[in-house]
């Protein structure tokens, strides 16, 4: 696995993105945050931008909302090793501020190049952000996050069939427990979906 040509094209991209100067949140980022998880996944999870901790190790959710991403990855059988997890951008916005419209557009060309490379079957979209990134690309009709989420959005994104699912992020039951039935809830549901397809991570 460790070699194969998607491995490659990831490695090369990841080296890409850690010299992006395409806007100009490198300028106070430490280091950028590719993504990291196998080439291989059949499930592709998408955040919004590094944070303090990210920021500080190149590596997506670290910190706190990391923490309880994967107790909610075993919780359902899957692990780091076995999914891929990306952000839409790549470098920490300053004080974690949201990110602006024009970062996003300069930043998603490497996501996208991301989704080609993986060819997902399913993708889950973590809060708002990245939800209305992805679920704007497919021909489907979607409201808020609370409406939207836990739902099964099958379409084709960048030439891949994928089935998206969105839910909170994961921060967001950190800062509202009441969120946190939500996402275990939608977590299962992402393992009925791949359980339906007869895969363990792939
Ligand atoms: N929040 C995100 O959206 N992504 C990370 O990598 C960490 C926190």
């Amino acid at each position: 696995m460790g070699n194969t040509p998607g491995r490659e094209e990831m490695d090369l991209l990841s080296e890409e993105i850690r010299k992006c100067r395409r806007c100009p949140l490198w300028k106070e980022a430490i280091n950028a945050v590719p993504g990291e998880g196998s080439v291989d996944a059949a499930v592709l999870f998408i955040g919004e931008a590094p944070g303090k901790r990210e920021d500080q190790t190149g590596r997506p959710f670290v910190g706190r909302a990391g923490r309880l991403l994967d107790r909610l990855l075993r919780d359902i059988g899957l692990s780091r090793e076995t999914v891929f997890i990306a952000n839409i951008v790549k470098h920490r916005p300053p004080g974690n501020r949201d990110p602006r419209e024009e970062e996003i557009l300069s930043c998603s060309p490497y996501l996208e190049r991301q989704i080609r490379i993986i060819r997902p079957e399913i993708i889950v979209t973590l809060g708002r952000h990245s939800m209305r990134f992805i679920l704007s690309r497919l021909p489907v009709e979607f409201g808020r996050i609370t409406d939207a989420r836990g739902r099964v959005y099958a379409g084709v994104l960048f030439d891949v069939p994928v089935r998206v699912i969105p839910t909170f992020h994961p921060a967001a039951a950190l800062y509202n427990p009441a969120y946190r039935a939500g996402l275990e809830e939608d977590f299962r549901t992402v393992q009925r979906e791949l359980h339906d397809n007869n895969q363990e991570g792939r």
